[in-house]
């Protein structure tokens, strides 16, 4: 069993994962309604992957007997001005997560719980890769400003994007 502390903290995680994936969605929702398709898709996947991680949570706290409890999902936005701010947002929100997944690492070792010290190793690793691929989307973003014909070239490059199974899920399957 988990402390009560982290318990908690961790199904907070679980909202905020599926919050995460909500945001993505709306996104990428939004790309698509302004004709962006590939733009759209990388945002899909990621509505996926958000979806992993809260799964890798809820089986981590079923794996050690404790409750998955299952909260509200906060509104998120719909709408946004440019393609680059999504990606802004994106790079924001991601640190936020990261502090969030900090903050589960610093419970898990005031609790001694090395299991759950463990298993947060994956998701700070993920964080590291989250934040470099907003940046590297803002960059990208960045250089086509103003050329209709580079912004076409990238969404076409986003199209391409696939989703792939977050390993600890594809390790414990079946
Ligand atoms: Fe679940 Fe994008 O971090």
């Amino acid at each position: 069993m988990l402390s009560e502390k982290l318990q908690a903290a961790i199904n907070d995680q679980i909202n905020a994962e599926l919050w995460s994936a909500y945001l993505y969605l709306a996104m990428s929702l939004d790309a698509e309604a302004k004709g962006y398709k590939g733009v759209a898709n990388w945002f899909y996947v990621q509505w996926l992957e958000e979806q992993d991680h809260a799964r890798i949570f809820m089986n981590y706290l079923n794996s050690r007997d404790c409750k998955v409890e299952l909260q509200p999902i906060a509104e998120v936005r719909t709408e946004w001005t440019s393609v680059l701010e999504m990606f802004q947002e994106t790079l924001r929100h991601e640190k936020i997560v990261t502090a969030r997944i900090n903050n589960l690492a610093a419970i898990a070792a005031e609790d001694k719980d090395f299991a759950s010290s463990n298993m947060l190793v994956w998701f700070i690793n993920e964080q590291v890769e989250e934040e470099e691929s907003a940046r590297d989307m803002i960059f990208a973003t960045e250089a086509v400003e103003g050329n209709k014909y580079g912004m076409y070239q990238l969404d076409k490059e986003l199209a391409t994007r696939t989703y792939t199974q977050a390993s600890p899920l594809a390790t414990t399957a079946e």
